[in-house]
């Protein structure tokens, strides 16, 4: 057992930097690093361009086949959403943002107005990150993005459906904010159930 003091006793650092120095582990005492005049002594490291970050913007027609293509992937197990979620981007009420890394898109959200009772509840149509991306709060930004534009559209709620297994997808909403309300049994095409969730937007949660 070693006492309070430490293995060295009451000049522990003294000592124990002695005994290293006598064994070579560190340079003599009054060792100075040789640098040419002005230069640090830190080793230079080479200028590394930073990676380009996220941003979101509006998805325009030329976005047309990343969100297909996408939605193949993310979706075909719920249904044919590769065909729903286009044709739902050919309302004029629909609003889709592009998150993208530089110019390259890495994933997609749609709102529109919903179906449920009353007007003033934007419904999230489909949200969706391409799956080298994910985890780096891409989802996070596009749905932020979403909320923003449904709340100065004077939308009150917004609300989305998310299959009851979709973990990483209830995961986010849940961390957003949204609460379940209900389950709907046999909502998506290929028959799963889909848990409702819903936000209020007002007062703005994340502003
Ligand atoms: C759901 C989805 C959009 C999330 O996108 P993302 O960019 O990975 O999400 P973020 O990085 O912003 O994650 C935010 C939070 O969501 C939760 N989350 C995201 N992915 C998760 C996962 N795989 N498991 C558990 N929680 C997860 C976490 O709480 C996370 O916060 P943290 O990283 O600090 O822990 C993405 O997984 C996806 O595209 N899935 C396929 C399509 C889909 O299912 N869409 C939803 C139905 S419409």
């Amino acid at each position: 057992m070693v006492s309070r003091r430490g293995r060295f006793g009451k000049y522990g650092d003294f000592k124990r930097k002695s005994l290293l120095r006598a064994q070579r582990s560190l340079p003599p005492k009054d060792t100075k690093i040789k640098t040419a005049k002005g230069q640090s002594p830190l080793p230079k490291t080479r200028y590394q361009p930073l990676p380009p970050q996220f941003s979101v913007r509006e998805a325009h027609m030329g976005d047309m086949p990343f969100i297909r293509s996408l939605s193949l992937k993310a979706f075909q197990q719920y249904g044919p959403y590769e065909e729903s979620i286009p044709a739902w981007q050919a309302y004029p009420s629909t609003i889709t943002f592009m998150a993208a890394r530089g110019i390259e898109p890495v994933g997609f959200a749609m709102i529109g107005p919903s179906f449920e009772k009353d007007s003033g509840v934007s419904e999230l149509l489909a949200i969706s990150v391409a799956e080298p991306w994910r985890r780096r709060s891409v989802g996070t930004m596009l749905l932020k993005a979403a909320e923003k534009r449904a709340t100065t559209l004077g939308m009150k709620r917004m609300v989305l459906h998310t299959a009851v297994e979709n973990l990483a997808a209830m995961g986010l909403f849940r961390k957003m904010g949204y609460r379940e309300v209900k389950i709907k049994k046999g909502f998506y095409p290929a028959g799963q159930d889909a848990v409702m969730m819903i936000k209020e937007l007002y007062p703005p949660v994340n502003p």
